[in-house]
């Protein structure tokens, strides 16, 4: 529901990207820091929610370019076939590289579509990593450089994770 605030709150676009941002650092973050921080029970329960705070990601960051397009009078079409929208040497192009590899995780993130794609749902949804990276991206470009801090906690707890490092046990 909250992403569909963006008709009556268009202005406010740049608050969905926030939530957006940060729901999606959340999904990345926590089981390596359950992993890494084995003490901090309350992170185990935090893990199995990966799916529902995802889901809430992606229709923030749909809301952040719907709001966008509302804000600046452009119509979504004129917008995605213009090849000028696609540059990457635009925080921009950044983003909308970061929406479309949003959109085919939104579309399977029910449980019906885990189930349908099996083993594949899994390699499908490694694409949070690019909707992760190229967000990223376009948040430093557009002067935001905390957005630094995440891809680095990110990578930083990922790695300890995969060498099995327990910082708290
Ligand atoms: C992965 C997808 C995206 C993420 C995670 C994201 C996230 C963000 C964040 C966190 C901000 C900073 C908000 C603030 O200043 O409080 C921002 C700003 C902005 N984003 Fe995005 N965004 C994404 C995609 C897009 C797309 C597709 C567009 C439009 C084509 C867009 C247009 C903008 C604009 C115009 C700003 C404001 C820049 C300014 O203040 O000058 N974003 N975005």
């Amino acid at each position: 529901m909250l992403p569909l605030t963006v008709f009556w709150f268009a202005g406010e676009f740049k608050f969905y990207a926030q939530v957006a941002w940060w729901a999606l650092t959340a999904v990345l973050l926590v089981r390596p820091l359950a992993s890494v921080f084995p003490g901090l029970k309350f992170l185990r329960p935090l893990v199995m929610f990966r799916r529902e705070v995802g889901i809430l990601a992606g229709t923030m960051v749909l809301a952040h370019f719907v709001g966008f397009l509302m804000v600046n009078g452009i119509n979504v079409f004129e917008y995605i076939f213009v090849a000028r929208s696609w540059s990457l040497q635009s925080f921009l192009g950044w983003g909308l590289f970061g929406l479309v590899a949003a959109i085919p995780l939104l579309m399977t993130s029910s449980k019906w579509s885990m189930l349908k794609l099996g083993k594949w749902w899994k390699v499908l949804h490694k694409l949070t990593y690019l909707f992760f990276i190229f967000g990223g991206v376009h948040i430093y470009l557009q002067g935001e450089e905390s957005a630094i801090i995440s891809v680095v906690a990110v990578v930083v707890f990922k790695l300890l994770a995969h060498f099995k490092v327990k910082l708290w046990a």
